[in-house]
């Protein structure tokens, strides 16, 4: 199962499509996107499921497709909704980045049911629901039967200024993967590197962590800009302008989570 953000429903796309070529269509079958998804491989008696959870913790952003909300609410001691769901799996695949890099999160303890007043931003926030998370880990994880994973942050390309000093584009247009082997984009943050790395450290023994940044961060090339499937039209000024609605983010498949997956091949 994994368990994530967009960037992680990537990779267990990119996931099914290495593997479901050689299962044959009846003997396959996958629900429609919910909270949790699954791909079912009858031959094997195997699922292969990803859950929308991305601040990892319980929060209002929970809804696999109404999420982008004005105003951000998580419970910060609490993942339990979504840990039911991780009980019975045998090899877990967790990420967690961007989410908290668009501004405060409001708190909301789980012995509060409302009356939220607090508020956290970026790495804070992230540390809080990663405790959190590792608390469910150490305590439910017993490694001789489970695999679990983090992936680290999956880098982006918005301003091409970084690569190529002078210019004022983005991925679009790109074509070609960056050739600086020590090239490092300012979008990965090394301060939540480092706090991911520690939260992980503490549960060694339970979990690996899949490194994809640096690999990634060359892959300039890499993004769908604007061959993606946009859900809202787009208007006069931003066809005119295609830099502006290129997405830079996500990535496309066959793509560089095919090598995240490859990584994890080799874990297992
Ligand atoms: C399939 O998996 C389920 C759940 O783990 C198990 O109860 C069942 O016995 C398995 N069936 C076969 C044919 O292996
Ligand atoms: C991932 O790799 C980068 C460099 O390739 C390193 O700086 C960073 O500490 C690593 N992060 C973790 C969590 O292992």
């Amino acid at each position: 199962m994994f368990v994530g953000d967009s960037l992680n429903r990537g990779q267990w796309i990119s996931m099914l499509c290495l593997l479901e070529s050689v299962i044959p269509q009846e003997k396959k079958s996958i629900t429609p996107n919910a909270p949790l998804t699954i791909f079912r491989a009858e031959e094997y008696n195997a699922t292969v499921e990803f859950q929308w959870a991305p601040l990892l913790v319980e929060s209002n952003s929970d809804d696999p497709v109404n999420h982008r909300l004005d105003e951000r609410i998580m419970r910060p001691d609490s993942v339990l909704r979504h840990a039911s769901e991780w009980k019975h799996v045998d090899i877990l695949i967790f990420n967690s980045y961007l989410w908290w890099r668009q501004g405060p999160v409001k708190l909301l303890w789980s012995k509060e049911e409302n009356g939220v007043c607090e508020e956290a931003e970026g790495i804070e926030a992230m540390e809080l629901a990663m405790d959190a998370w590792a608390n469910w880990i150490e305590s439910n994880i017993d490694p001789l039967k489970k695999k679990v994973f983090f992936v680290t942050m999956s880098p982006t390309h918005l301003w091409s200024r970084e690569w190529e000093p002078g210019t004022e584009g983005n991925c679009y247009n790109e074509k070609t993967p960056i050739k600086d082997e020590r090239y490092w984009g300012s979008g990965s943050d090394l301060p939540t590197m480092r706090m991911v790395d520690n939260v992980v450290n503490k549960l060694k023994s339970r979990v690996s962590v899949i490194n994809i940044t640096q690999m990634s961060e060359y892959r300039k090339d890499g993004h769908p800009s604007i061959y993606r499937k946009f859900w809202e039209s787009r208007t006069e000024e931003q066809l005119a302008n295609p830099m502006s609605y290129s997405d830079c983010i996500h990535w496309c498949l066959p793509g560089v989570p095919d090598v995240w997956n490859e990584l994890l091949f080799h874990f297992l």
